[in-house]
């Protein structure tokens, strides 16, 4: 199939044009393409077309475009009366209400009217493209487009291959989504596509922990902040994001991947779906709002008063130990030397993957003295202690003082095998090694994908490096075995990396 993406006149149909169908209708013809565009509800499209206008302008009130190119661009959206007048379009983009049987019929109408080797793709965010296309008698011709919100503000765009989809297909929806002035990332259909599986590592993981009481939504909010350098928390995302987006998409990924453990919804997040306790949208979510949308969370308490006793750190994980003992001599810690820790010492163990008290059991420590110390990111702007479930408050105080002694805050949390960032961390880089395994796209397509479409600091597999290969996989099978869940079971595509040494954006030739 011969398919011009780059001709002049290229005419893209956007049916839909609520909060997405808008957006889209504005990049395609800010990007200089003929748009035409239709709304089942009556008033809807011209709504959609004032409001680009409004967009535009203020665009040009500040020098993004010139005045010339924003009033271009409004002209060359048209409005039509539905699906039987995309007649003309090269591409038609569908952004209707997120339904499989609406969809299917509309591009069955669309079939039947636009001509044989024109583009139909879906904006869907959790219905499968493969499934949509089931219908069809041009399943060939047919993808997944899909943008994120705000669409002019967000960059990333998915380009989406059925299981029926021709490549010619993919390749001009590719150079599309560049004349629309997106980043076009190519994959294979797959329960959440790209971006909104990893996203399940960062909100799933957190609201497991909290489930099980290791801290709670603030701090683990704090910590992901300070320690994992993401720009805003888990559950101050899904209080942005809303649970009645989040919850539904967990749950369909969930059971679209047959029941997956990495992808096990959480009870946290159901109850507070269903209660209505959405987000910042009803004013209440994980965190309360006031008036002017500030949360209300309470400061955290002062640490308690520097410890100056001796203190042995074990050295069972050596790089742990060379770290924190860096770090304690600084402080100017009373560092004992000895094989074992003296009579009076607090006891200091810095675990990858296991919790206090498997280092205290397994290294035959005294488990009332026992404090571990999460060294695996940097310890500069906050720093997270757990004991064991025996370990006296002098004793975990006595650790909190020492490390607060510099001013760097400190988060204690109950024992968890992988604290708090070691854990939600290492799932975002093993589900992110899933999709690289199922060749949904390449490592490094994921990675800017996960940067453009999440925020986050770092793609999975930029992530997984910083902290090295091995070092995630052996969170990810300590807690596997602690907690015998296959939720956590290392992926094979890691573990192959992981044993031979190398970085996980290594080409395989
Ligand atoms: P929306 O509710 O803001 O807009 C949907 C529009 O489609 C409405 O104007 C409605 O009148 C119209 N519509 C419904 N059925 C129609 C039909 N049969 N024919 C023509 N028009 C019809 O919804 P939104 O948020 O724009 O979502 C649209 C699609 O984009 C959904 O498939 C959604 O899953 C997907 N999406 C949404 C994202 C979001 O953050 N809102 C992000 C990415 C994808």
């Amino acid at each position: 199939m011969t398919f011009d993406a780059a001709r002049p006149d290229l005419t893209v149909g956007v049916i839909g044009t609520g909060a997405m169908g808008r957006g889209i209708a504005q990049v395609t013809a800010a990007g200089g393409m003929q748009v035409l565009m239709a709304d089942s509800r009556a008033g809807a499209a011209q709504e959609a077309r004032d409001f680009i206008g409004k967009m535009l302008e203020r665009a040009a009130e500040k020098g993004t475009m010139t005045k010339d190119e924003a009033v271009g661009a409004v002209n060359r959206i048209r409005i039509v009366g539905g699906p039987a007048d995309m007649q003309p379009c090269h591409v038609v983009v569908e952004a209707i209400v997120e339904n499989l049987q609406a969809k299917q019929e509309l591009f069955g109408q669309l079939e039947s009217v636009v001509a044989p080797e024109c583009i139909l793709a879906t904006n869907t965010s959790s219905l499968s493209v493969t499934t949509i296309a089931s219908r069809m008698k041009t399943p060939q011709r047919f993808a997944g487009l899909h943008f994120f919100n705000p669409v002019p503000l967000m960059k990333l765009v998915e380009v989406i291959d059925g299981l029926q989809t021709e490549n010619w297909v993919g390749e001009a929806l590719m150079t599309i989504g560049r004349r629309m002035t997106r980043e076009p990332v190519r994959l294979k259909d797959a329960p959440g596509f790209l971006v909104n599986q990893v996203g399940r590592g960062y909100t799933l993981e957190a609201a497991h922990l909290v489930y099980e009481g290791v801290a709670e939504f603030a701090d683990v909010d704090r910590v992901m902040r300070d320690v994992g350098g993401f720009r805003m928390g888990p559950f101050e995302l899904m209080d942005l994001t809303a649970l009645d987006v989040t919850q539904p998409a967990s749950e369909l990924i969930y059971q679209q991947f047959f029941h997956e453990p990495r992808y096990r919804p959480n009870l946290i997040m159901r109850s507070r779906y269903e209660a209505g306790v959405l987000g910042r949208k009803t004013k209440r979510g994980f965190y309360q709002y006031d008036g002017e949308m500030k949360a209300l969370i309470a400061g955290e308490p002062a640490p308690p008063a520097p410890y100056s006793g001796s203190v042995w750190v074990s050295q069972a994980e050596p790089r742990g130990h060379d770290v924190l003992t860096e770090l304690l001599r600084k402080l100017g810690a009373r560092l004992e030397s000895g094989a074992t820790p003296g009579a009076n010492a607090l006891i200091l163990v810095t675990p990858i993957g296991e919790d206090a008290t498997t280092c205290a059991v397994e290294q035959k420590l005294d488990p009332k003295r026992t404090v571990a110390v999460d060294t695996l990111f940097p310890l500069v702007k906050r720093r997270t202690i757990m004991g064991t479930p025996l370990t006296e408050k002098s004793w975990r105080d006595a650790a909190h003082g020492l490390l607060a002694t510099d001013g760097v805050p400190v988060t204690v949390c109950r024992d968890s095998p992988g604290f708090i960032a070691q854990r939600i961390i290492a799932m975002i880089v093993n589900i992110g090694c899933s999709i690289a395994q199922s060749r949904t796209a390449q490592p490094s397509d994921i990675d800017r994908a996960v940067t453009l479409g999440l925020n986050y600091p770092s793609g999975p597999f930029r992530f997984g490096d910083t902290v090295g290969p091995e070092r995630v996989h052996k969170v990810l099978g300590a807690m596997h075995r602690i907690y015998g869940d296959p939720r956590y079971r290392p992926n094979i595509w890691l573990t192959r990396r992981a044993r031979l040494g190398v970085s996980l954006l290594t080409p395989e030739p």
